[in-house]
């Protein structure tokens, strides 16, 4: 078995727990937030920056890698951790969101999804095998089944169909996963927002005995309430005993919401992608730099964010540098967010231990929504 998920402690008030989770290149301590790096990278930041901001895992994707620079290239370097030089560990997506995000761009059937890359539109065919063979190449210590993640709103039946042939398709990746011993495979409970859907889904997953269960298709457009039920609905059923991953998210009050509801790991191009965009991620909400009432303030990012950025510089330099485009803007804010939100994640589990998460779910949800 590649991962072993242990229990530390669960909160007395809401379904949230601490634990960590054992994998071939260390140990995770859960809650945790995954900084997402698409290809290889998460961008502006090198593996020093990832653990001088204590990242203990980092999420990259098949479809991108399989795209460029290709995964036998990847497995040539000895695999994912060496070819990008981060030797902590590491989960790789299926493709079943970005696949599917290709709109016209891409075919369902219950043999595989034919698409045209979104680079130089050449066509391609992912199966639940094909999948497989990509991310064993690849090497990560956490794999995710394929799977669909629809696209909201979507009708009773198109969820149903589609969640049943995601349950094929996780048997499917299971028998054709090779490297058992070194990667965990975890499988996706679907169904869109309907409920007995989510169930269906729930015993259907579960009943594959994936070491880590993942609850996909949400954070896809619907209203943030709804995916909240949804994660009510369908955590409880997921046993006590498996690490639980909500794909997608990464805002600071989903996360919150979150782990109060059951959630041990999260993943987000949030705090990285409104980085480059001029935006910053603080305990009272988002602050837009790039703001022209910012020009002549010389006060941090965040009043009392002990990050190298907050430490360092002013709202009126991280302003300058997003105006003229300057990379070290983009990397400068890209750091003090992945701070926020690890430090957000460890706070939460610092609360868990002491046994008073209740407490800080409820002021630090207060501030945010300032
Ligand atoms: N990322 C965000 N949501 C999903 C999902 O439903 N499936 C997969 N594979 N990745 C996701
Ligand atoms: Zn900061």
């Amino acid at each position: 078995m590649a991962i072993k998920y242990e229990l530390l402690k669960e909160c007395p008030d809401t379904k949230a727990r601490a634990g960590l989770l054992h994998t071939p290149h260390g140990t995770i301590e859960t809650p945790i937030f995954m900084p997402v790096g698409t290809l290889a990278t998460v961008k502006t930041m090198d593996p020093r920056d990832l653990k001088e901001l204590n990242a203990q895992i980092i999420l990259s994707n098949t479809y991108h890698l399989y795209l460029r620079p290709g995964h036998e290239i990847v497995k040539q370097a000895g695999g994912l951790h060496d070819f990008m030089n981060w030797d902590r560990p590491i989960l790789t997506d299926s493709g079943g969101f970005q696949v599917f995000s290709l709109g016209d761009l891409r075919k369902i059937k219950e043999e595989g999804v034919t698409f045209r890359s979104h680079i130089d539109g050449s066509k391609h065919f992912f199966s639940p095998e094909k999948v497989m063979e990509i991310e064993n190449a690849l090497g990560a210590d956490i794999i995710m089944a394929f799977d669909e993640c629809i696209p909201y709103p979507a009708t009773y039946e198109y969820a149903k169909n589609s969640l049943e042939r995601t349950t094929r398709w996780a048997k499917r990746c299971k028998d054709a996963h090779k490297n058992t011993d070194n990667q965990a495979l975890f499988g996706i409970i679907q169904g869109g927002m309907y409920e007995d859907l989510r169930t269906q889904s729930a015993e259907d997953i579960l009943s594959l005995d994936f070491p880590g269960i993942a609850v996909g298709g949400l954070s896809v457009g619907e209203p943030k309430d709804e995916m909240y039920r949804i994660l009510e609905h369908t955590v409880p059923m997921i046993p006590q005993s498996k690490p639980r991953y909500l794909m997608g998210v990464g805002s600071a009050d989903a996360l919150l919401e979150g782990v109060n509801r059951g959630i041990d790991m999260f993943d987000c191009v949030l705090p990285t992608r409104i980085a480059r965009n001029g935006t910053a991620m603080t305990a009272t909400g988002r602050l837009v730099v790039r703001n022209a009432k910012y020009a002549k303030d010389f006060t941090p990012i965040e009043e009392g964010c002990k990050c190298y950025v907050c430490r360092n510089y002013t709202r009126a330099y991280l302003r300058h540098l997003i105006k003229c485009n300057e990379i070290l803007g983009f990397k400068l804010i890209t750091y003090h967010n992945l701070y926020y939100l690890l430090r957000l994640m460890r706070d939460m589990r610092l609360a868990i231990l002491e046994g008073n998460f209740l407490h800080f779910y409820k002021s630090a949800i207060d501030k945010i929504k300032l």
